[in-house]
Parts: structure tokens; C-alpha cells; sequence
């Protein structure tokens, strides 16, 4: 029978409350097509750099790359240095493995409450670039810890690497509703933001279907948080990006149900699923996590490998879990296993 072959990162902190909810979810969707998954479990994260000293290695990458995909859940933690494992392992494997589109779906699904008083119908997608931008790494500081010191991030944004997202954006633009906004701040960032701005017009005129839309980044937040029902598809660099999807969450009902896809559409490398949290260590260990995020994640991941049918099946599941938490101040209360395991139970239709 087929053979799904998955790796799998359970990183820090609720990292690894969540995945295995994640896995079950994936099991049971692809059951009925007869899939199999074969995991292999990666030691990355806080332990392994506790022990070794190690983050992420030229093996570990070799090995990871022989997967059809990733699954993760989130690195960080308090005990280590910041920005050792979110550089040195997220996004040495983002860079690494070339994932150049960070897909992050934001539906407000029915029932679910969110923190807007007027949400109306919040259906968007953004597509962050995943690969340049202030993440690079392209800078250093200078007379470190004197009144003297420097420090520099440079935004790092090449034609090619800004045309292939773009590109990507618009063409789920016209699988959409054919609308896309170009989210930047080209009226300061001259140099990127003229890049950006240019790259959209070109690719645009590929795409006369869709009407191209531009906000400067601090205004895309209040139309974020007060009509965010103008947005279908809105493509920004890596930094613009994580910010807004953090606020898309919030609106979108709650991080704790918001996904991600670390895409590379060439197929060239896997491709890395995981909730767009962190390791939220003030609830870690606990089981209070809400695994929902790293199942839709995993709703993604299927989406991306062509089942569909089972990807439909998980989000099914989702909905009527979300919509039943509405009515039911005991439902509303469970921890990540009971949803897990609700979730399970709905996909595998009992
Ligand atoms: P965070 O996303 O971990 O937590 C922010 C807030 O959201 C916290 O109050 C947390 O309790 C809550 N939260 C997060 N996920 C939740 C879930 N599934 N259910 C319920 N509540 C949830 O962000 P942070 O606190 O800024 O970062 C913590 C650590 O995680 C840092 O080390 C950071 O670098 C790292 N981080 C990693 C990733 C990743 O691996 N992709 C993403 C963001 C942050
Ligand atoms: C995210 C995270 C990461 C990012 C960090 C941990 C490197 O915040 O996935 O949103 O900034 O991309
Ligand atoms: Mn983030």
C-alpha cells in the first residue's frame, strides 16, 4: 500500500503536546484512502542543544530531505539563547530547504467568536515571502556593548526571489476571489518596496482577472482590524508577514488555530507543516494547548501531496469541533488530547 513518508520535529515547549495530535489527525484522514504514514522523529530543539551543542546538522538535513514532508511543531525556549534555535533550526531549514512561500489561511469558520465586534465574512490567505527580507542574517553589530555599538539587519529582497512568491500569489489569487493586496511600506522602504511594487505590476498584467490592491503595512492593520473582510489574498515580505499573521490569527479566532505551510512548490525539497504559534512556554506542559492549528496544518500538508479528500475530511472535522465549543461551556474547557481525540473520532466518522 502506499507509503506516506514523514518527518516529524516536535521541537519545545507545547511543540510536543500538539504534533502528536497532529499525527493522529493525518493517520486517521488517510486511512480510508489506505495510506500509510512512516515517521521518522527528529531530536531537534532545546534537548539536543542542551546535550550536544548541536541545532540542526548537515546530516539531519540530508536524512530530513529524503521526506515526502515535515511536520513541525515549534522551537524556542526560555532556557536557551534567543534566536540559537529560531535561527539556527527554523529557519535554517526554511533557507535550507528553499521554502520560498509561507502559506497562512486565515477563515474565521462559523460559531467561533472573534474579538471583533463586527468580523463579517474573514476568508484571506497570506502569502508571506519565506526565504529573504530582514531574516537573511545580513548583518552584525560593532563596538558590541559600547555607547558606540552599531547594529545592522539588512533586508535582503532579489527580483527572483520576489517574482516566484509573487507569482505564487497571484495564482491563488484566481483560484480565489481574485483579489490581491501587495502589503508593504514602499512610501519609506524606497528600495525594497519600489521592487515589490514594480514585480506586482509586471506579474499582475499576466493576470488582467485580478484587481491588485496596495496598503502600506501600518494601514493593512486597521483594515485588518476593522474590514478585514476587504482581504483575499495578500502577498508581503517575511518580517511584514509574520506580523500580520499574528493579528490575522487573533482576528481569525485564536492562534491556537492558525496554520502554516512552509512551501517549495518545485518539489525540489519537502515541504515543513506547522501551527504559526510558538512554543508557548507559559502553558507548556499542561495540556492546555489547543492542537487545532497543527491539525489544520496537517489539512495543508494533505492539500499539498494531493489528497484532497482527506484534507476535506480534517477541516470537516474542525468545524463541527469548533461549532459544538460555542454551545458547550465543558467542550469549551477540554485540553489538547480530549480535542485531539474529538478530532480524531470526527475524521474517522464515529
Ligand atoms: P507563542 O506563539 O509561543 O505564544 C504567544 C501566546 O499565545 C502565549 O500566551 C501562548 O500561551 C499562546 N498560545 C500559543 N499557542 C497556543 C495554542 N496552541 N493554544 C493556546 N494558546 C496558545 O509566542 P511567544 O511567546 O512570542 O514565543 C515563545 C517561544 O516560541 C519563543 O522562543 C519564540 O521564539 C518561539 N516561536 C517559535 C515559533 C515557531 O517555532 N514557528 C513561532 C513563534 C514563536
Ligand atoms: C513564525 C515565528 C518565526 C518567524 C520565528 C520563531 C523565527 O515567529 O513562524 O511565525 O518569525 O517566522
Ligand atoms: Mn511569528
Amino acid at each position: 500500500s502506499p507509503v506516506l513518508k514523514l518527518a516529524v520535529i516536535e521541537g519545545d515547549g507545547i511543540g510536543k503536546e500538539v504534533v502528536p495530535q497532529g499525527l493522529r489527525a493525518l493517520r486517521a484522514a488517510l486511512e480510508p484512502i489506505g495510506v500509510t504514514v512512516e515517521t521518522t522523529d527528529f531530536d531537534l530543539g532545546a534537548g539536543r542543544w542542551h546535550r550536544t551543542g548541536e541545532t540542526l546538522t548537515d546530516e539531519d538535513m540530508e536524512r530530513l530531505a529524503e521526506h515526502d514532508a515535515i511536520l513541525l511543531g515549534a522551537v524556542g525556549d526560555p532556557e536557551v539563547p534567543s534566536g540559537v534555535l529560531e535561527r539556527g533550526l527554523l529557519l535554517k531549514l526554511r533557507f535550507g530547504f528553499d521554502h520560498y512561500v509561507n502559506l497562512r489561511p486565515t477563515k474565521l469558520m462559523p460559531g467561533v467568536a472573534s474579538p471583533l465586534k463586527d468580523p463579517g465574512d474573514m476568508d484571506f490567505l497570506v502569502v508571506r515571502e519565506g526565504t529573504e527580507g530582514p531574516y537573511v542574517g545580513n548583518g552584525g553589530s560593532m563596538r558590541t556593548g559600547t555607547d558606540l555599538e552599531v547594529a545592522t539587519e539588512v533586508s535582503l529582497n532579489t527580483a527572483v526571489g520576489v517574482e516566484r512568491v509573487v507569482r505564487y500569489a497571484f495564482e491563488q489569487a484566481e483560484a480565489r476571489r481574485k483579489k490581491l493586496t501587495l502589503v508593504h511600506k514602499h512610501n519609506v522602504l524606497v528600495h525594497a518596496g519600489h521592487l515589490w511594487r514594480r514585480i506586482v505590476e509586471e506579474v499582475g498584467a499576466e493576470h488582467p482577472d485580478v484587481a491588485v490592491d496596495y496598503a502600506h503595512v501600518d494601514a493593512a492593520m486597521i483594515y485588518l482590524a476593522t474590514d478585514p473582510g476587504r482581504f483575499d489574498v495578500i502577498v508581503t515580505d517575511n518580517l511584514f508577514g509574520d506580523i500580520v499573521t499574528d493579528l490575522a490569527a487573533a482576528v481569525g479566532g485564536g492562534i491556537g488555530l492558525a496554520a502554516s505551510g512552509n512551501l517549495n512548490p518545485s518539489g525540489a525539497y519537502p515541504s515543513m507543516f506547522e501551527p504559526v504559534h510558538g512554543s508557548a512556554p507559559d502553558i507548556a506542559g499542561q495540556n492546555l494547548a489547543d492542537p487545532t492549528a497543527t491539525v489544520l496544518s496537517v489539512a495543508l500538508l494533505l492539500d499539498h501531496l494531493g489528497h484532497v479528500e482527506p484534507a476535506a475530511a480534517v477541516r470537516a472535522a474542525v468545524e463541527s469541533d469548533l461549532a459544538a465549543r460555542t454551545d458547550s461551556e465543558e467542550l469549551a474547557r477540554r485540553g489538547t488530547t480530549q480535542i485531539g481525540d474529538a478530532l480524531v473520532a470526527a475524521i474517522s466518522g464515529r
